[in-house]
């Protein structure tokens, strides 16, 4: 299977993308609704809870998990990739979703001017600016955090005017820091849910990228180039959801996300606390 875990719903975001592209494959989907947002907490306690959650995807018969969440991609990842995962199986693989964004802003930018919108760890952490200028050094980058964005949307609350306020806060915060920026990057998988919003209040012209069409774009030309990895996920077509907290909360809000009805069974999070 193709495990796809986020700390909450916003990994549907792209998991909803993966069933369009790639729906032969069979997908578990894992979030950690319990332990949600991640987007405040520590490096550390951001490793521990991905770190568990990935191993129980891997334990579940996962091959390949996508870490469908920016924060865990900005403060895991790595540590898993290099610490954790030659321990557990050397052929077992973790990817995130950061690095494909890198990958496409260069594409996108007319003026070399790029916003990206995150959450509070994913912008501490710089991982946007550091993976951009790897690749792209001449690109400026300018980062806001949006810490109201996540509970807005985990709490149903994106289609409220409530909701335009904060929307409205952090894109003029962004472009007051930089009104050159012609592109955004929305840098967190929940934010595509405050899309009709973002639009609205962004001037025409200034371009958004969302994670979902850009993150299984790359995983399709990866499982290209990795044809033993490809050979071994099942292809039965199904999609399993899995949370950490309530099933039926789960199946209520992931509804919205994906469109169509979903049931969720529950992993207690055993080691987490
Ligand atoms: N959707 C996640 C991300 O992409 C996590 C948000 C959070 O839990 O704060 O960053």
């Amino acid at each position: 299977m193709v495990g796809v875990f986020d700390s909450g719903y916003g990994g549907l975001t792209i998991l909803d993308e993966f069933l369009k592209l790639l729906p032969q494959y069979d997908y578990l989907y894992l979030g950690d609704n319990a332990r949600a947002p991640y987007g405040t907490r520590s490096f550390n306690t951001v490793y521990r809870y991905t770190k568990a959650c990935v191993r129980y995807l891997y334990e579940q018969g996962c091959q390949l998990v996508i870490l469908a969440c920016n924060t865990a991609s900005a403060k895991a990842l790595r540590t898993i990739q290099q610490r954790d995962i030659p321990g557990w199986d050397p052929r077992f693989r973790v990817l995130g979703v950061i690095r494909p964004m890198a990958e496409a802003v260069a594409g996108c930018t007319k003026t070399g001017h790029v916003g990206v919108l995150g959450t509070q760890g994913t912008v501490l952490s710089d991982s946007y600016p550091i993976e951009i200028h790897k690749l792209w050094p001449d690109l400026k980058v300018t980062q806001v955090a949006c810490p109201m964005w996540v509970p807005l949307v985990e709490n149903g609350e994106y289609d409220s005017p409530g909701a335009d306020y904060f929307v409205q806060k952090y894109l003029e915060e962004l472009l007051n820091r930089d009104p050159a920026i012609d592109t955004v990057v929305l840098g967190c998988t929940h934010y595509p849910l405050l899309m009709h919003k973002i639009v609205k209040y962004l001037p025409a012209g200034v371009r958004v990228l969302s994670q979902g069409e850009i993150v299984s774009q790359r995983l399709q030309d990866y499982l290209q180039r990795h044809g033993d990895l490809e050979r071994r996920l099942s292809r039965g077509g199904t999609c399993r959801y899995v949370t950490t907290d309530d099933v039926d909360a789960f199946a209520r809000h992931a509804q919205h996300f994906m469109g169509r009805p979903v049931t969720a069974a529950c992993w207690s999070g055993e080691g987490l606390s």
